[in-house]
């Protein structure tokens, strides 16, 4: 029997017996100490849902914390609290060897066309040590292929490979506008700051299999790691003014806006308010859609509390608005 489905096609009682990618696993001690319960999240290339396994044994816990694919056999149920489906999971082992690259998450949109689009916005920065500095990374194949292999965040954001180039262009993009509305923003600056203001990701992440942090992104995180990265590049420009890099290190530095959020500086020039706003407002609106995607099968109002706001969020609002909106085209 072939029971192979995409995520995306399973319906409630399906039996599937195949491979996923685990993109996050938890284990959770049950109250009465006597057993331990799995709580994972799997995917495939067309999405991801949640997965249960009750009751594991210590060596099959220990086996699962070090897979990254796997042979999982179960059944499609619904999440007792929310409605969701989930997977119940009734046995999972190591995945045959075969190339599974296809079911690491990534974007959906075309990676060519995004580094294309990255590169014809470097093409329209006027400042020459600005534009020498893009070019040192995007000009440069063995970081452009890192680039294009990283993901935006673990969880919050494009977390998925290429969604770093996705989220960098928005970031962009969002502060092409803000040059548009002010002036006075300096657009060459703003623009380079955006596109490099994650550089630092690319050593952050692991940019292989499972999206998990480096011992590097750990203990130095991708703030301080792309300003040493953009300090090295910096040295290898004849003649670029120190000012200008103590002004755009300082973007960089700062583009988290706050301390707890691990910016060691806050913003303190023009563009890099500018950069810490356009930042936050691609991280936190990308974060709803995939919020609102992932509840849009699910009969109910709210979602659960999103850590990142603190707050949960009214899902049934595109029907009022677009019921009113109708209205008034009549
Ligand atoms: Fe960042
Ligand atoms: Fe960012």
């Amino acid at each position: 029997m072939n029971n192979k489905k995409k995520i995306i096609d399973l319906s409630l009682g399906d039996r599937i017996n195949q491979v996923f990618y685990i993109k996050e696993a938890e284990f959770r001690l049950r109250r009465d100490g006597r057993a331990v319960d799995g709580f994972l999240k799997i995917s495939d290339s067309s999405g991801e849902i949640e997965a249960v396994y009750w009751d594991i044994a210590d060596k099959k816990l220990k086996q699962i914390e070090k897979m990254q694919f796997a042979q999982i056999e179960g059944q499609v149920s619904k999440k007792k609290s929310g409605g969701q489906m989930q997977l119940s999971i009734k046995s999972i082992g190591e995945a045959p060897d075969s190339s599974l690259e296809g079911l690491i998450p990534s974007t959906k949109l075309d990676i060519e066309q995004l580094m294309q689009d990255i590169d014809s916005k470097i093409a329209t920065i006027k400042n020459q040590y600005l534009r020498e500095l893009l070019l040192s990374f995007f000009g440069d194949p063995i970081l452009r292929e890192r680039f294009k292999k990283a993901p935006a965040a673990k969880k919050l954001h494009q977390a998925y490979r290429g969604g770093l180039a996705e989220h960098t262009l928005n970031v962009s993009r969002i502060c092409e506008s803000i040059c548009h509305i002010y002036p006075q923003v300096n657009r060459d600056f703003l623009i380079s700051a955006a596109l490099l203001h994650d550089i630092g990701k690319i050593e952050e992440y692991q940019l292989d299999g499972i999206i998990e942090h480096t011992d590097e992104g750990k203990l130095i995180g991708h703030i301080v790691i792309g300003t040493e990265m953009v300090t090295e590049k910096i040295k290898q420009i004849k003649d670029f003014p120190e000012d200008l890099a103590i002004m755009f290190k300082h973007a960089l530095l700062s583009h988290h806006g706050k301390f707890e959020f691990g910016s060691p500086k806050l913003p303190s020039i023009l563009p890099a308010i500018a950069l810490f706003y356009a930042d936050d407002t691609d991280a936190k609106l990308n974060g709803i859609v995939s919020l609102k995607e992932q509840n849009k099968d699910i009969d109910k109002k709210w979602s659960e509390r999103v850590w990142w706001l603190d707050r949960p969020i009214y899902l049934a609002e595109h029907n009022i608005i677009e019921e009113s909106t109708e209205d008034l085209a009549e």
